[in-house]
């Protein structure tokens, strides 16, 4: 399966549309890419800065295009599917990567049976070290999922999960990067409180999350084990961890995603 074979369409210019269109553009060699967006200045931006092809507005791109990539805000996907839903037949792919969106909101405008697929990707796909989670929708199959992948692959990592699974997924990989960076700000703001300089903080605190990060990944090794490792008897590791777990660090974040799961849910509604 080659990707250079599909026409791809995306509708939303915006943050993630453009983020996509530069993986897609940095990862192949020639992708033909058609793009839409509500705003004359993001489509003069998209021909001129990516390059892209834009077509006369949503219904042509959806004509045109095998796999129509949904990049709008999620309140805009019901009147988009339905502004071309005559046009999407069984052999295109369509695929939405609206936050809270489930793949049956997307089904029921449409008059055929199009394969669906829904996507949670994150804040670092904008420098490609994003994680987007892919659901399947009632009539995608392995195929779809596939192709899916490979395009996505150029924003980072993909996994594939189970619809059922997108809430969780939302609070833990979707939230997960703000998260991250409030636990950099508080490290930030407490070595400057100790009396150092605000540069130095912010080198050693990113270097320092960056190689621990790529520290559990590389030796698959459990996060407690690594920790064992820097924490010796009486030393100042262990006087540190003490009070964070006595501040609870552990139940703040329990309570952080299962506040975010909920909300989820509820907005899928
Ligand atoms: N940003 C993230 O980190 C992130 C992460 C996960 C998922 N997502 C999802 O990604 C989607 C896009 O987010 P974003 O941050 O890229 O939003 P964004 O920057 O606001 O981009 C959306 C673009 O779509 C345009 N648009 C509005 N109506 C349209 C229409 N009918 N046809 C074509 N284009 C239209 C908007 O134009 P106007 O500005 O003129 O309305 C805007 O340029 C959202 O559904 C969000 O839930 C985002």
């Amino acid at each position: 399966m080659d990707i250079a074979n599909y026409k791809i369409g995306i509708i939303g210019g915006g943050n993630m549309g453009r983020a996509i269109i530069k993986g897609l553009t940095g990862s192949l060699s020639s992708p033909k890419i058609t793009a839409w967006d509500a705003d004359s200045n993001c489509r003069e931006s998209l021909e001129n800065d990516l390059q892209v092809t834009i077509a006369r507005d949503n219904r042509e791109l959806a004509t045109d295009c095998d796999i129509i990539i949904l990049a709008v805000k999620p309140q805009i996907i019901t009147p988009v599917v339905t502004e071309i839903a005559d046009l999407l037949t069984d052999n295109k792919l369509l695929i939405s990567i609206a936050a809270g969106v489930p793949c049956e909101r997307l089904e029921k405008p449409l008059s055929n049976r199009v394969p669906t697929i829904r996507i949670m990707p994150n804040t670092p796909a904008l420098i490609n070290r994003g994680i987007s989670a892919i659901a399947a929708g009632r009539d995608a199959g392995e195929e779809h999922l596939a192709i899916t992948q490979k395009i996505f692959s150029c924003l980072g990592e993909t996994v594939i999960v189970p619809e059922s699974s997108m809430d969780m997924v939302t609070a833990v990989s979707g939230s997960g990067p703000a998260y991250v960076f409030l636990v950099i700000e508080a490290l930030l703001d407490a070595a400057v409180g100790i009396g150092m300089n605000r540069e130095l903080a912010r080198t050693l605190v990113i270097e320092t999350i960056l190689g621990s990060t790529e520290l559990v990944k590389k030796t698959g090794k459990q996060p407690m084990e690594l920790k064992d490792m820097v924490t010796s008897p009486g030393g100042t590791t262990i006087a540190g961890l003490a009070e964070l777990e006595k501040n609870g660090l552990r139940q703040a974040f329990n309570a952080a995603l299962t506040s975010a799961c909920q909300r989820s849910q509820e907005l899928g509604k």
